[in-house]
């Protein structure tokens, strides 16, 4: 089975025996702080390392008094979306988004309404009509969720000229910015577009996280608030969770201390790459023409269209039959719908892998567009043989 469903960051670049080490040095030497409750906040070593984080994402005035510490990103929405929503209230987001947020979104009984997208991300005309329109309803939108950089499904980047608008554009309708960003230095090359939240201090609040440029085991994320919600922030989420854990915080700031985690990130990041192109060339060599994909510059994803009339939650179980996994475009829907899109995450397995991977989907789709009547069942150009196969 290869799996190109998962978004699991790739590890092989840790220094796993040093941070053995590390973790045993922290036990043995603060044992009685790293085994015990903590502050609800997190520490302050590690709040205010999170803020020279920020600092690389074009944050310069987050204070570490306006962050606190949660057991990954996923326990930071949670809150927020408690602190700001009653049933019934709205959230808009991408017109494809985190299937775990929709998760989150829904157990607070909320109605979450899809902002239109394009290639550079949410138009924010789009969004200027919705919340016009949804309030004339008589909706009250609470606020956006928008993950702005290499989206988890899309792989798509909000464009650096539409940031701040779309920031403007929700402080003028007294709707917060959830702004999500846990893929924001996985980038490819080019320049690293500021966070919405760089340049929008009240009413963006800022979610970020140690699972992708570190590890997910450890569960550390954080949200950056602003300064008249970080009590509310504080009393809900210690309510579900007391306190991030001690000794996880101690080993993430170690970590950022004493070593060169930038350089372990840069490879990361290099065979994210490597594992992107390898993704790319296959889809190019085996899909058929009908067919088209997103090409992010950084992150883990890549969005397929097929044609219209495939439903891809159809072809699930026929990819699993062929030994491959992808995740349906529903799953990212904020209304359920069928879909004609899937997302497939190059992240965590090797390039020959995922060529061997997209060519076995290449198959399934080529027949799906066969069973539905298109006119290409071929693949667009030779897609060679899969080397598992006799
Ligand atoms: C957009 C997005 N937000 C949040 C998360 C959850 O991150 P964490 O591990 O910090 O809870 C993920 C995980 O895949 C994600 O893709």
């Amino acid at each position: 089975m290869i799996s190109l469903a998962g978004g699991n960051p790739d590890l092989t670049s840790l220094p796993l025996t040093a941070l053995g080490k590390s973790a045993q040095a922290i036990i043995a030497q603060t044992g009685q702080s790293a085994l015990q409750y903590g502050a609800g906040q997190g520490t302050e070593e590690l709040r205010t390392q999170i803020c020279a984080l920020m600092a690389m994402e074009g944050i310069i005035d987050a204070s570490p008094d306006n962050v606190a510490v949660t057991i990954g990103s996923q326990s930071a929405l949670d809150t927020i979306t408690k602190i700001l929503c009653n049933p019934g209230d709205t959230i808009l987001t991408d017109e494809a988004t985190y299937m775990g947020a929709l998760g989150t979104f829904s157990g607070y009984q909320t109605d979450v309404q899809p902002v239109r997208t394009d290639g550079d991300g949410l138009i924010p005309e789009e969004l200027e009509l919705r919340i016009r329109a949804l309030q004339d309803a008589g909706k009250r939108i609470k606020f956006l969720y928008i993950i702005p950089n290499f989206n988890n499904p899309t792989g798509i980047t909000l464009a650096a000229r539409r940031r701040d608008r779309v920031a403007q554009i929700c402080r003028a309708a007294n709707i917060f910015v959830v702004e999500d960003n846990p893929y924001g230095l996985l980038r490819f090359g080019g320049e690293r577009l500021p966070a919405l939240r760089a340049t929008n201090r009240r009413g963006v609040i800022y979610l970020g996280s140690f699972s992708k440029i570190f590890s997910p085991g450890l569960r550390i994320g954080w949200a950056l608030l602003p300064p008249p919600l970080v009590q509310k922030f504080l009393i809900l989420g210690g309510s579900s969770t007391l306190c991030p854990p001690a000794l996880n915080q101690m080993l993430v700031s170690a970590y950022l201390r004493d070593f060169d985690w930038q350089a372990h990130l840069a490879a990361a990041v290099a065979t994210y790459q490597l594992r992107r192109d390898a993704m790319l060339a296959a889809l190019d060599r085996c899909m058929p023409a009908e067919v088209t994909w997103t090409k992010p510059e950084g992150g883990f994803f890549i969005w397929l269209t097929l044609p219209k009339s495939i439903d891809t939650h159809a072809l699930v179980h026929r990819a699993l039959d062929d030994n491959v996994a992808f995740f349906h475009g529903a799953a990212f829907l904020p209304v359920p719908q069928r879909s004609n899109q899937l997302r497939l995450a190059f992240s965590a397995i090797p390039a020959e892998t995922i060529a061997v991977g997209v060519q076995r989907l290449s198959r399934v789709i080529c027949d799906a567009i066969g069973m539905a009547g298109g006119n290409a069942a071929q693949p667009a150009r030779d897609a060679g043989t899969d080397p598992d196969e006799p």
